[in-house]
């Protein structure tokens, strides 16, 4: 497709109308209202833009967004022919300690489905401001890659990783996301929560929940966004997410 609103949009609207395929993707050049997390907009030009359809798997609804990522990450790092890394729940990372954001997942349900929404960053030669020094790009890391071979080689990856979710397959996930991630002993902060929960995360609980050691004790972070601090971010909150105490 040339050009859409956004392809989680797209999605949605065939949701819809029905009639749909496991495994439906819609692929868009251009997207001109690219959703991003916390209803934040994705900057998608020079991006890879996607969306897959898949049956939703309610019973593990905490392990969509990270199948997925293994999905994105595992089949990036087999066309590229270098790792990439996962920050919880839905950020594709460049390097396992202090890398930048290259990619990002955005997982819809309705009706029985999950749009499962893959954003990277592919041509960008530079980001604004408020991204320059989180983001990066395939190309700003030396990869020269075209789009369709990055799309082929994720939905070769996401299409196994899906059915490893649906199998409930949950202890091979896990495994593998605790190999891939970029959070587990990070100083993180969880935003949009007051008090803002700061702390060290510690772990990945058996419903796909991030434990974070605070001191107040152990957090459990559900959905929300993270913020690896950094000495220089130490002051900042400001991230969303409602944990649950446990
Ligand atoms: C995030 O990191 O906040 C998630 C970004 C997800 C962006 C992708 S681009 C393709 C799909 N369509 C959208 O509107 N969003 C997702």
């Amino acid at each position: 497709m040339g050009e859409v609103d956004s392809t989680n949009a797209a999605a949605m609207r065939l949701l819809e109308e029905g009639s749909l395929k496991d495994g439906l993707t819609i692929i868009a050049e251009k997207q001109t209202a690219g959703k991003g997390r916390h209803g934040r907009s994705w900057l998608s030009d020079g991006g890879l833009c996607m969306t897959v359809l898949t049956e939703a798997v309610a019973s593990h609804a905490g392990f969509v967004t990270l199948s997925a990522g293994l999905g994105v990450a595992e089949g990036l790092a087999a066309a590229a022919g270098r790792p990439f890394f996962l920050k919880y729940p839905n950020d594709i990372f460049s390097e396992k300690t202090g890398g930048r954001k290259i990619g990002g997942i955005l997982a819809q349900a309705k009706r029985g489905w999950t749009a499962i929404g893959i954003g990277i960053n592919m041509e960008q030669t530079s980001f604004p401001a408020e991204l320059a020094g989180t983001a990066t790009s395939l190309k700003q890391l030396g990869v020269t890659m075209n789009k369709e071979i990055a799309a082929a080689a994720i939905l070769n990856s996401l299409e196994p990783w899906m059915d490893v979710l649906k199998a409930g397959n949950i202890g091979l996930i896990r495994e593998r996301w605790l190999k891939l991630n970029c959070t587990i002993g990070e100083k993180v902060a969880v935003r949009d929560v007051s008090p803002t929960v700061e702390g060290t995360a510690t772990g990945l609980d058996e419903d796909g929940a991030l434990i974070v050691e605070t001191d107040r004790g152990l957090v459990r972070v559900t959905t929300g966004g993270l913020m690896i601090a950094r000495p220089s971010d130490a002051p900042r909150t400001g991230l969303s997410a409602p944990p649950k105490k446990e």
